[in-house]
């Protein structure tokens, strides 16, 4: 695992921006797997910026979204559906047919595989080590799933996305597994702002997997970068 920090978040998301917008150019269909959540909200802006300016062609990128809420109706403002359109596929020319969420009733791992796999993996972490929705207890060969939530994720996504009220916050999801997520070609982890202070330290410190802390797992994957800024580091 290599750590890059970056002074802001802003400066580490313009980085992953210029990456991700130089495999467009050098693979227009390769595809990325994509997180939600306030990590990447600079990340999308930077993209959404490039677009403008240089017209980076993603008419033949694949995406697939690591995670989705059940029991939201798909046009409700905080869904990742929502979220990705807002935040990126309606600021570049992106083919919304060949962007994918997991879904209930349809084998994500087997879609995922049967168009090429996934290049370039982004993902944000829960307080909690979680990465997509896989919480502590995730099994190393997960696959695509149903996931309860923890109390400590719908308390934190309360209060960021629904206002404080735990009762509106799902409490289920549909989630890549961690075996989903090892597959990528390509992993980039992003950690921003105090609240991740402890994780980045813990992911320091990471030699094995340990399934109380999801993310370890990406030490047994061979080309994954995890990218802080100050305030998330020491
Ligand atoms: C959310 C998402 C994850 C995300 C994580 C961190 O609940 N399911 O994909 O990476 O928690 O969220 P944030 O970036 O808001 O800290």
């Amino acid at each position: 695992m290599q750590f890059i920090n970056f002074k802001t978040a802003q400066a580490a998301s313009e980085y992953v921006a210029k990456q991700m917008v130089q495999l467009v150019k050098t693979n227009p269909n390769a595809s990325f797997g994509l997180a939600t959540g306030s990590t990447p909200i600079l990340l999308y802006e930077a993209l959404a910026k490039d677009y403008q300016a240089n017209q980076t062609n993603w008419s033949q990128i694949k995406t697939f979204n690591l995670d989705e809420y059940l029991n939201l109706p798909l046009d409700h403002p905080q869904t990742y559906h929502v979220f990705m359109n807002q935040h990126l596929f309606s600021k570049i020319n992106i083919n919304l047919d060949q962007t994918y969420f997991p879904q209930l009733d349809q084998n994500y791992d087997y879609l995922i595989d049967s168009l090429g796999g996934i290049d370039l993996q982004i993902l944000g972490i829960g307080t909690n080590g979680h990465i997509g929705f896989n919480e502590p207890g995730s099994a190393l060969d997960s696959l695509t799933r149903v996931v309860d939530l923890t109390q400590e994720t719908i308390n934190v996504n309360a209060n960021k996305f629904f206002d404080g009220n735990t009762d509106l916050v799902p409490k289920q999801a549909i989630s890549m597994g961690i075996s989903s997520i090892l597959k990528a070609k390509k992993i980039i982890l992003l950690a921003f702002g105090q609240s991740k202070k402890a994780v980045v330290k813990t992911l320091k410190s990471i030699t094995k997997f340990d399934i109380n802390f999801p993310a370890s797992a990406l030490i047994l994957h061979p080309d994954v970068t995890i990218i802080s800024d100050d305030e998330a580091n020491e």
